[in-house]
């Protein structure tokens, strides 16, 4: 389980995180909502230990990520897989070695096996044979797609997805969504989704937060979340949306 505690961070006087308290069990889906701006990414930066809090804690399995050195933090990510919000491929590398980059770089894993799995990864987010493709060669969405055969290569517990629909039509969004649910099925995970898609929120989550003025204001399932009687979040949810 990852469990958020009193998180706060300020950037100067910009007070981004002001007390975040959040648990998320484990073999859910949990969606993080919230407004453009609101420190949605910043939350995630924390939890894998990219960024370091003014104040809180962060445990993983009980464990507080701040208190981990370098390679103790190394060890925690492998549980992670992440799919940020601009996909971030390698322009320079094939799709095969944008897939396998980890697999390459951080396990002595042989090349046969290595090549089975970035196939085994490319089969499950729906996609076969682009494997020498450049990513500049693929659209936006296959892009997404990439990610996230990257992601789930090192069999993570808990995959991690920044505005994972942003920047694509709504069809292929739908079909993002649709690749998230199964995934999670399918691979037995703790899922965490940050977006300001209600569409999407809805589909996928078993249960939502929402993030406003640096707190967590509303938790619960999602058809709690419909009913919820903040206005604040009715504004939210009924689609008043800032993008
Ligand atoms: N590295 C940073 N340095 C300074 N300010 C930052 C940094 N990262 C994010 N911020 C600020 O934190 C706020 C939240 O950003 P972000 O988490 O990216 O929002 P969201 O993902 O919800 O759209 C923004 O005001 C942003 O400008
Ligand atoms: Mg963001």
């Amino acid at each position: 389980m990852i469990e958020i505690r009193n998180l706060e961070k300020s950037f100067g006087a910009n007070k981004v995180l002001q007390g975040i308290n959040l648990k998320i069990p484990d073999g859910k889906t949990m969606v993080i909502i919230g407004e453009s701006g609101c420190g949605k990414s910043v939350l995630l930066k924390h939890i894998i230990g990219i960024m370091k809090p003014d104040g809180g804690q962060i445990l993983v399995d009980n464990i507080n990520v701040f208190d981990l050195n370098i390679k103790q933090l190394n060890k925690l990510r492998l549980k992670f897989g992440m799919v940020f919000q601009a996909s971030a491929l390698f322009d320079s590398l094939t799709i095969k070695e944008n897939v396998g980059f980890s697999l390459y770089e951080h396990t002595d894993v042989k090349q046969e096996e290595i090549s089975k799995r970035i196939k085994e990864s490319l089969n499950m987010v729906g996609l076969s044979g682009i494997e020498s493709k450049m990513p500049a060669e693929i659209s936006g969405g296959m892009k997404k797609r990439v990610a996230l055969a990257r992601a789930i290569i090192m069999n993570p517990e808990i995959i991690l997805y920044d505005e994972p629909t942003v920047g694509i039509d709504p069809i292929r969004s739908g079909s993002i969504n649709n690749l998230i649910k199964r995934l999670h099925g399918e691979l037995n995970v703790t899922s965490l989704v940050v977006t300001h898609d209600m569409q999407s929120a809805y589909y996928v989550a078993d249960r939502i937060a929402m993030m406003y003025k640096g707190k967590i204001i509303e938790e619960g399932t999602p058809s709690e979340i419909k009913k919820s009687d903040n206005p604040i979040v009715q504004q939210f949810v009924n689609g008043v949306s800032n993008e």
